[in-house]
């Protein structure tokens, strides 16, 4: 007899896909299936020698081991505050208006823990990133999706929300550039956000961890630089993407002041913050020369040309996104269930993608191509497909 149950917010809940998946590419890998993975969006390259310098000497000074400041230390809220100021013109409170996450993905999960109430609606994107749902899920509240479909662009269709639902949203999920779609929106596009939160009493969340990722000369904004914007929107940025530090766990949170203090005192009672070094070596980050950035995104743009050729080669359909680190690509003629696919061209090429339906319902019929892996093995896995889909 088994006294222990899990709690009924998460009874429900299923792994998050990557950790099932970590365990099928592990057993295939006991089989000697020679894998290649272009599912999870981890960059394969290293941060700069200067970052990881930062990060060692400070982890050589015997004071830095200690506890750091709830909310990260002010020197990281003003290097955010600096880069901010550099990167989008806009000029942020370090305190009030900037907070340090252990990556993004923690803030994204606990926002709607300090905003939603049970019954209160999460307007969430599909497809989208899994944890503006399930965050709202353990929150006990309602989920409206808001399809996003290749003839927009992949940007929602706000007009399309129906009123009752607008009655009982209280938080509205974005994601530019997108993940998985890679779509990018223009500032147009987040004026008219910013007026419909206006109007509706909505909070906007804005995910931006892609906005230094951008291809053929494309500048992603801000929703921050949108008048308004401060009295409806936080946005979350991170350095796992920018600046290749995913494992490093360092994000931050920024603008309206009322739901960034609501951010802190909640996690305030649940984490203490970060390693100071690892803190150090982010400030050196956001601080040091850029120009490292763009060399990086030359690469992720060959591999995205890989990507699209080889994928519109097998008969997909696919356009070339203008930022982010994936290509998304709708499943040929005559196919339709993206998880059967993804499972059968992992056991019988050991190329790994992820099935578009992670993302949700609208995500079906497509698949997800990640650029962070290795030049050659980019080409070694369209290679894989080719072959595999030509024998089909
Ligand atoms: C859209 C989106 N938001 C947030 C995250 C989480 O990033 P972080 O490493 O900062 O937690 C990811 C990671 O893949 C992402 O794709």
């Amino acid at each position: 007899m088994n006294y222990i149950q899990p709690a009924h917010r998460i009874a429900g809940f299923k792994p998050y896909f990557f950790a099932s998946l970590n365990q099928k590419i592990n057993e295939l890998k006991k089989k000697g299936v020679s894998i290649i993975r272009l599912d999870m969006g981890s960059p394969d390259l290293p941060p700069t020698d200067e970052i990881i310098d930062v990060l060692v000497e400070n982890a050589r000074d015997p004071h830095q081991h200690g506890y750091s400041a709830i909310g990260g230390t002010l020197h990281f809220r003003r290097a955010c505050a600096n880069y901010y100021l550099k990167r989008f013109n806009v000029e942020l409170h370090p305190t009030r208006e900037i907070l340090a996450l252990v990556g993004s993905k923690e803030g994204i999960f606990n926002l709607s823990q300090v905003i939603l109430n049970p019954g209160d609606i999460s307007i969430v994107p599909d497809p989208g990133y899994p944890a503006y749902r399930q965050g709202g899920k353990i929150a006990g509240a309602d989920l409206y999706d808001m399809p996003l479909l290749p003839e927009n662009g992949f940007l929602p269709d706000l007009n399309a929300i129906p009123d009752e639902v607008l009655e009982k949203a209280r938080l509205l999920w974005l994601n530019y550039p997108n993940n998985p779609t890679g779509a990018v929106a223009p500032l147009s596009f987040f004026e008219k956000a910013v007026r419909f939160a206006h109007d509706h009493h909505l909070l906007i969340a804005h995910d931006a961890p892609y906005v230094d990722i951008c291809f053929d000369g494309y500048v992603a904004p801000s929703i921050l630089q949108i008048d308004g914007s401060r009295d409806v929107c936080v946005e979350f940025n991170s350095l796992s993407k920018t600046y290749n530090m995913a494992g490093w766990r360092v994000g931050m949170a920024v603008g309206n002041a009322e739901v960034i203090g609501y951010l802190n005192t909640y996690k305030s009672q649940m984490d203490s913050s970060q390693f100071n070094p690892i803190l150090a070596a982010s400030i050196h980050a956001l601080s040091s020369d850029q120009e490292w950035i763009q060399d990086r995104n030359d690469i992720y743009l060959e591999r995205r040309d890989i990507v699209v050729n080889g994928l519109r080669s097998c008969g997909f359909d696919v356009d070339a996104p203008d930022a982010a680190i994936y290509v998304w690509a709708q499943l040929p003629a005559g196919i339709s269930d993206s998880t059967a696919f993804c499972d059968e061209l992992l056991e019988e090429t050991g190329v790994s993608l992820t099935p578009g339906i992670v993302y949700g319902k609208h995500g079906e019929g497509f698949i997800r191509v990640s650029l962070g892996t290795a030049t050659p093995e980019v080409i070694s896995a369209m290679d894989r497909i080719k072959s595999w889909m030509k024998k089909a």
